[in-house]
This record gives structure tokens, sequence and C-alpha cells, in this order.
């Protein structure tokens, strides 16, 4: 049975353009796919429909929490479902663990999941009090705090700027080095409203002010930029010829490394795109859920 905060995880995450996605990677049956980042498993149960009933698919999440709870949702399909509590970025020793030569098919839905953000002792909220964690995998040892509390200056304003593309990453980054030498900067909130105020919050904002310094934070904590170009490179070796690789990102950083890897390939003659502009959601789903806003897919074919 379910557990309360199972029963809230399947209400709040929403798995974001899951008929593109599925359209994109057509699961069959006794197919072999991975979904390296399986979160709560909402791409990974339509996946698990279209391969039964002798296929497999490969379950990775680096995130304790949120394999637990994929465990407990995805009960029924334990024959075909292999959970691995790993890094994407060590896709080669994974499939290798597992005797796995080759895949027909691989999604990357990047970023964090409505489970991270809205488990609140996680840091990865703005406008919640937490303890500045923001790891999505609790064996790291570096979190937000240490970033944010030790790094020198220089190296914060780099992480807002390359990270956040935050333009005003010189000036938060000397509030924090000032406030941290009164006290350490402790919680989510404390952090949030020093990124405010170095800026001068104008209503005009779109998004939360802190936004691009958490992402920067965020990105910087779980190394996530260059574990992500090295997975996907590492996956299209992987691909038999006619699988395929779907990625969602959500922001332009993520997406760039997508769209410049694809492109690569496709130069050398080894994928072929089959988006030749990211997908974004309709407007529908939009409405549905407003979380899927700066999701982008793109989608390629191994020739
Ligand atoms: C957007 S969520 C995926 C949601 C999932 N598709 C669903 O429908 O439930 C992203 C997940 O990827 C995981 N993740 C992010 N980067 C990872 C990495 N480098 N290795 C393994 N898991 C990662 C996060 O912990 C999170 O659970």
């Amino acid at each position: 049975m379910l557990t309360d905060f199972a029963i809230r995880v399947e209400v709040v995450h929403i798995p974001v353009m899951l008929k593109e996605v599925v359209a994109y990677l057509e699961p069959k049956p006794g197919g072999i796919f991975v979904d390296a980042t399986i979160g709560c498993g909402g791409h990974s149960r339509e996946i698990l429909a279209g391969i039964r009933p002798s296929g497999q698919l490969i379950g990775i999440d680096q995130d304790q929490e949120a394999l637990a709870l994929v465990r407990k949702g995805l009960n029924e399909y334990s024959d075909n479902l292999f959970l691995v509590n790993d890094n994407f970025r060590n896709l080669k020793n994974i499939l290798a663990d597992l005797k796995i030569n080759s895949i027909d098919g691989i999604l990357f839905d990047l970023g964090v999941s409505s489970l991270q953000l809205d488990t609140l002792h996680r840091g990865f909220g703005i406008k919640h009090e937490a303890p500045l964690d923001m790891r999505m995998d609790k064996r790291s040892r570096v979190s937000a705090f240490e970033l944010v509390n030790k790094l020198p200056l220089e190296e914060i304003s780099r992480i807002l700027r390359v990270y956040g593309e935050e333009r005003f990453h010189a000036r938060i980054a000397r509030a924090i080095v000032e406030q941290r030498k009164r006290n350490p900067v402790m919680t989510t909130t404390e952090l949030a409203d020093i990124a405010v105020k170095a800026q001068g919050y104008h209503k005009f904002y779109k998004i939360h002010p802190a936004t691009r310094t958490f992402q920067a934070f965020r990105i910087a904590v779980n190394d996530e930029l260059a574990s992500f170009e090295a997975a996907l490179k590492e996956a299209v070796g992987f691909l038999n010829p006619g699988g395929r690789v779907c990625v969602l990102s959500y922001h332009s950083l993520e997406d760039r490394i997508a769209k410049n890897i694809i492109r690569d390939f496709e130069k050398q003659g080894c994928l072929r795109r089959l988006t030749k502009k990211p997908l974004q959601p309709l407007q529908t789903e939009l409405s549905q859920n407003p979380r899927s806003r700066s999701a982008k897919l793109r989608a390629a074919e191994k020739v």
C-alpha cells in the first residue's frame, strides 16, 4: 500500500511531454531501454507498458528517496525493471554490471523532480525555509552550504555567471561574502534574501529574482552539466541502429549541450535528428502543469 508521502508524490509529479517522449522513444515489446532519470517513474511507466512482456528497462537515479518510492510505485513491473541508484555519468559501468552491450533507447529528463522541489528539507525550493542542501545524492559530501560559505568570492561569482547566467553575479557574490563574514548563510530563505537585496527587487521580474542563484548553486552542487555531457556522449555509443535518444531539458545550458552533441554526432553520420527544432509543451499541458513551461524536447535516432 502506498504511504501518504507516495500518494502525494503521485499527485504532484506530472511527467512532462509524456506522449511526445513515448512517441519518439518508440518502446517495443522485447526492447531494452534506459530511463537515466527515473525520478517518480512517470515516463518509465509508459515505457514499461510498451516493452512488456519480455523487455527490460534500466531505471537510474542518484536520489535515494526517488528510487525507494519508484520501487513501490512500479512494483507491478518488477520483472522488467532494474533500478540502479547511481549517477548516469556511470552509464558504461551500470550497463556492464547488467551485462548489457546495446540498448534500443534512452531518456534523459534532466534537472529536479517535483518530489525534490516540494520536499522542503532538501533545500531546492526558494520560498520555503530549509537548510542549504540541494544534493540530489545524499552520499555526496558537498552541499550548497559548503559552496556558499567556503568558496572564494571569484568562484561564487563564476558559478552565478556560468551556471545561472545571472547578470548580477558580481553583486550577489559580494553580498554573500559580506553576509558570511558576520554569520554563515544557513538557509534557503537567507540565500534568497541576499540575492534579492543585492539586485534590488523590481515588480517587473517574471520569475523570482533568486531563481538564477538557486539554479547556479544546484548545478554546481550536483555537477549537472559535466555529468550530462559525459553521459549523453556515452549513451550514443550503446544505441542499436534505429535506437532513440530523447532529452528533456529545462534551461538553455542543458539544451545547448544536447543540441551541440546531437549535431556533432549527426555530422559524423552517427545520429539523425528527429526534431530539427526542440519541441515545447502544448498549451493544454502548460495549463495543467505550469512546471513544464521551460521544457524542451530533442530526439535523435542512431543511424
Ligand atoms: C525531472 S526528474 C525526472 C522525472 C521522471 N521522468 C518522472 O516522470 O517521474 C529528474 C530526476 O533525475 C535525477 N537526476 C538528475 N541528474 C542525475 C544524474 N546525473 N544521475 C542520476 N540521476 C539524476 C534527479 O534525482 C531526479 O529524480
